[in-house]
């Protein structure tokens, strides 16, 4: 609520200076009323939709808590694969590309897909001609849950756009992995221009949410630390669905204690202890551990300046009518 308010005020703020600041340059000032009209519909789109994405992950996480965490992850997910495009969205389209979905990093792992097309078919509704891009929601989503789950809620900028292919190499290559080793992560967050202590804070975000038994099992991915306590009994078959969390202490809860179990090697993956292993990292790691107040405003930082990254050049972009979709249904409408 109050954030809600803050946000209302600074917008209004904003679109009063934008409307004085045309009157005061503009010799003809007669547009001036279709300005402020053109203003007060654009914010009240926007709060519209706002409100409508707000409720869409709200029903989610009670239905679901873990649901927060996974949306959280996909706007990683999409952010980091050529930028907050909205690709990872899309199914494959045979002989045209395979793209984000089906990708190791994100088959059978990232989840949540029904819930933005939900947002989306909610803002249709109840936001007649709003135009809002997929990878809009998705930024919107991951607010929404770091809010709900504990965390502290900031302000989404709007305006991004979907782009009309996805990459399935793409997904290999740029995302970090569970076996990645400290250099490898460093290298693939400063491929995005994201610091050592902007990775520590966002890899915070493992505080919430869980890896498969699946992920686990392989030897590469886990801290061998934590494999006697592993109650996964692996090997596993592929389908195995057993979880479990990522933070010991409270996966439920966007909190500092990530950083705590690290502390204690207690880190569940190989890439969340390897944090500890140089003291760059492990000395982020302890600062948010004594303060975690510090800790939420850097992650939300982080996630802003993650989600400013930007398509990659060249790449068609288009607001998506269906998510999963690119617009249009044949070859020649592209
Ligand atoms: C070095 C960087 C990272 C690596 C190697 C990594 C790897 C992983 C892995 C392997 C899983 C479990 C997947 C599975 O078993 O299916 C996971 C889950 C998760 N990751 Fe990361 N991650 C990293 C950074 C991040 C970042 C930057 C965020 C968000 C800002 C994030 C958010 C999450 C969340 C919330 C989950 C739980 C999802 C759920 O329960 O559905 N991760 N991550
Ligand atoms: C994705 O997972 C499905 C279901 O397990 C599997 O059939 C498919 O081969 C996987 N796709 C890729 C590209 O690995
Ligand atoms: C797809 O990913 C590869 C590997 O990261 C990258 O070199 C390429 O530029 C990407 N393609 C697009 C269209 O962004
Ligand atoms: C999992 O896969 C195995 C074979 O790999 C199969 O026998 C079993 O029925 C599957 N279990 C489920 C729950 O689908």
């Amino acid at each position: 609520m109050a954030f809600g308010a803050t946000h209302l005020s600074l917008t209004l703020c904003l679109v009063a200076l934008i409307v004085l600041a045309k009157a005061n340059f503009d010799e003809k000032i007669e547009p001036v009323n279709n300005i402020l009209e053109q203003n007060s519909d654009m914010l009240s789109q926007e709060f519209c939709i706002i409100a409508a994405v707000r409720s869409v992950v709200g029903e989610a996480i009670t239905r679901e808590r873990r649901m927060g965490a996974s949306l959280i992850r996909l706007f990683f997910h999409d952010c980091f694969v050529d930028g907050c495009d909205g690709g990872i969205l899309l199914d494959d389209i045979p002989g045209r590309f395979q793209g984000e979905k089906t990708s190791p990093p994100n088959n059978n792992s990232v989840r949540g897909f029904q819930v933005i097309d939900q947002a989306k078919q909610r803002i249709k509704t109840m936001c007649p001609g709003a135009a809002v891009s997929c990878a809009d929601i998705l930024a919107l989503a991951a607010r929404d849950s770091v809010a709900m789950l504990g965390g502290m809620p900031y302000p989404v900028r709007l305006g991004r756009r979907d782009a009309r292919t996805a990459n399935f190499t793409g997904a290999l290559t740029q995302l970090p992995a569970p076996f990645d080793d400290l250099n490898v992560q460093l290298g693939k967050f400063s491929a995005k221009g994201l610091s050592a202590r902007e990775m520590v804070a966002l890899v915070g975000a493992h505080t919430v949410g869980f890896a498969r038994c699946v992920t686990l099992c392989d030897d590469r991915n886990i801290n061998p630390a934590m494999k006697p306590t592993l109650r996964c009994g692996c090997p596993v078959s592929s389908n195995n669905t057993n979880l479990v969390p990522l933070d010991l202490m409270t996966p439920e809860f966007f909190d500092k204690f990530y950083y705590e179990d690290l502390i204690r090697n207690q880190g569940l993956l190989f890439s969340d202890q390897v944090l500890m292993g140089s003291s760059a990292t492990a000395d982020v790691v302890r600062t948010y551990n004594s303060n975690p107040g510090l800790f939420l405003r850097e992650f939300n930082a982080a996630m802003t300046k993650m989600g400013d990254l930007p398509p990659s050049r060249g790449v068609q972009l288009e607001i998506r009518d269906v998510c999963s979709k690119v617009n249009g249904n044949s070859i020649t409408d592209m």
